[in-house]
């Protein structure tokens, strides 16, 4: 019997032991998943449910939905079927991959840690897209691995639990979601966990072991535990939640949020901070250029809102009044004013003089505590390790070298703080689009999926802590036709010198420089994505 212990699968001993299925960041990862959840689903799936607790966890949050757990392990199933019993609970023996056959509508699916074991993630993750209500979501813990496990270490856990982790270097938790769907709309790194038994654990492990055959058992299962206390030293619990987005009827306001008064209202304060130019000139001007001339309202993607949310998490995440940031591509300062509210201590730099001097001009106008200063982000000058924040708002698209400014944030910025960057999602590249979108954006923009932009910033020393996808990257029609029209009537005001072709001229630079570009189906998706410098690898560990 005890040779039959050692040699059982992790899932065989995980069922015949009837053991809680804890996901990655247990009881507080759990709580936040159900969080998460739609408030009234009709129904919910536990993908890989294994003995059944947070599929009932799930039917006792949501009483008036149908959840079923399914696990492609009979035993699992067995023990989840004799363990659980609700009126809106059941349980299916089935491989993730039938899913897309199997169910219709799924409102949400929960998926606590499974996602590991399954043997094709993004077959997984593409029989679940098919599945998936239109707004339906996907609600995905796993771990993310940031320090190299030592071989040895590799070797116990492929042996013990049937899988390996992954070399820290290679893994990318984003890129099975761009490849197959649902699209990520969050990601959220907790801190580092490992299993706190409760109090009682003891006494039940002891009466568990004294009967006949179970000894064995329970040896295995804590040998077990003591591996995932060991691997707890190597990886984050990250939770991962995945969806398409409704179909909204609202098309009457910009992204994130503001409507064309206070749009206009942003670009008054431009006014006069650059004279007026011919329009010649004006077609020439390099597209972001030109929406420093007429004060662009949205210049970081998702708008002052984005950078305020921004903000917002880097007070969660523990910088305070004191902290230094810097906002590196501050344009005409939107979001150096944003950051300032809640950060006294920002710089917003420019390699652009002409830049700086707007933003300066609209910061004495609304006497705002941020400072600005022509500087260029990847040679800044400043002492080592000596900046909290290095805030981007999509800069590393207007940058030929943008691995200058990482390798610059990397040294300016002290281990534990932060950099912020606006990454792109385009789920569709070809020549074509990326022809268009240079064109509109200009030469140096990449266009590519979100995990390409994360793991050029990871390269550089910094870990993908948060990520939160926007509400819409570009401007709506309606949005953008009340900006216009009212832009071109100041223009045709401040600039006499232009005839009505200029001024319609005018009207369709602004309209494809402020409205980006609009790809259809091609549409890209946009994150505000917060990176933590990492600490410098410890080399005292066990086993190194
Ligand atoms: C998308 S804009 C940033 C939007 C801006 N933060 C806002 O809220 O309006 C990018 C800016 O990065 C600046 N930039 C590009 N390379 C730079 C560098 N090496 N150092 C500093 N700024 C740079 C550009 O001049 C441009 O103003």
């Amino acid at each position: 019997l005890i040779a039959d212990a050692e040699q059982l699968g992790y899932v065989d001993l995980v069922a015949r032991l009837g053991a809680r299925n804890l996901p990655p960041g247990g009881e507080a990862m759990l709580e936040d998943m159900l969080a998460r959840l739609p408030s009234d689903p009709r129904l919910i799936l536990d993908l890989g449910c294994n003995t059944g607790m947070v599929s009932a966890r799930a039917a006792a949050a949501r009483p008036r939905a149908t959840v079923v757990g399914i696990d492609r392990s009979p035993a699992m199933i067995d023990v989840a079927r004799r363990r659980h019993e609700a009126l809106n609970l059941e349980f299916a023996e089935l491989d993730v991959e039938g899913i897309g056959d199997a169910f219709d509508g799924v409102d949400a699916a929960l998926c606590a840690g499974s996602a590991a074991f399954f043997p094709d993630r993004v077959a997984a993750l593409a029989s679940l897209d098919a599945a998936l209500a239109v707004d339906g979501v996907l609600i995905d813990a796993h771990y993310v691995y940031d320090r190299e496990v030592p071989p040895a270490l590799r070797q116990l856990e492929r042996s013990s639990f049937g899988i390996e982790s992954p070399p820290s270097e290679a893994f990318d938790c984003l890129a099975p979601y761009e490849r197959a769907g649902p699209p990520v709309r969050s990601y959220v790194r907790r801190p580092r966990w490992r299993l706190t038994e409760r109090p009682t654990a003891p006494i039940y492990r002891e009466l568990l072991a004294s009967l006949p055959g179970m000894a064995p058992l329970v040896d295995e299962m804590l040998k077990r535990r003591e591996l995932a206390h060991e691997l707890s030293a190597y990886r984050h619990p990250v939770l991962v939640t995945a969806g398409r987005d409704t179909p909204t009827s609202v098309d009457g306001s910009a992204p994130d949020g503001h409507g064309v008064g206070e749009a206009l209202a942003v670009m008054q304060l431009f006014r006069g901070s650059i004279a007026p130019q011919p329009v010649a000139r004006l077609r020439s001007l390099r597209p972001y250029e030109f929406l420093a001339y007429v004060g662009d309202p949205d210049a970081a993607p998702g708008g002052a809102g984005a950078v305020t949310r921004a903000a917002a998490m880097l007070r969660e995440l523990g910088l305070d009044d004191s902290a230094s940031v810097l906002d590196v591509g501050c344009f005409t300062g939107m979001s150096t004013l944003a950051l300032a509210r809640s950060f006294p201590n920002v710089v917003g730099i420019d390699i652009e003089p002409a830049f700086v001097r707007v933003a300066r001009s609209v910061g004495t106008t609304l006497r705002a505590r941020a400072r600005f200063e022509v500087m260029d982000g990847g040679d800044t000058r400043l002492p080592p390790r000596s900046r909290d924040a290095y805030v981007l708002t999509a800069t590393l698209g207007y940058t030929p070298q943008p691995e200058r400014l990482l390798a610059e944030a990397s040294r300016i910025v002290r281990p534990g703080g932060f950099l912020v960057e606006f990454l792109y999602h385009y789920p569709v590249v070809t020549a074509a689009i990326e022809d268009r979108v240079r064109r509109a954006v200009g030469p140096d923009v990449r266009v590519s999926g979100l995990s390409t932009g994360v793991r050029a910033i990871e390269r550089a020393g910094f870990r993908l802590v948060r990520a939160d996808r926007l509400r819409r990257a570009s401007a709506q029609p309606r949005f953008l036709a009340g900006v216009c029209s009212a832009t071109t009537a100041l223009e045709r005001e401040r600039n006499p010198e232009l005839s009505e072709r200029d001024l319609a001229e005018f009207a369709d630079l602004f309209r494809s420089y402020v409205g980006r570009v609009d790809l259809g189906e091609a549409e890209p998706l946009v994150y505000m994505c917060v990176f933590e410098k990492a600490e410098p690898e410890r080399k005292d560990r066990r086993g190194r």
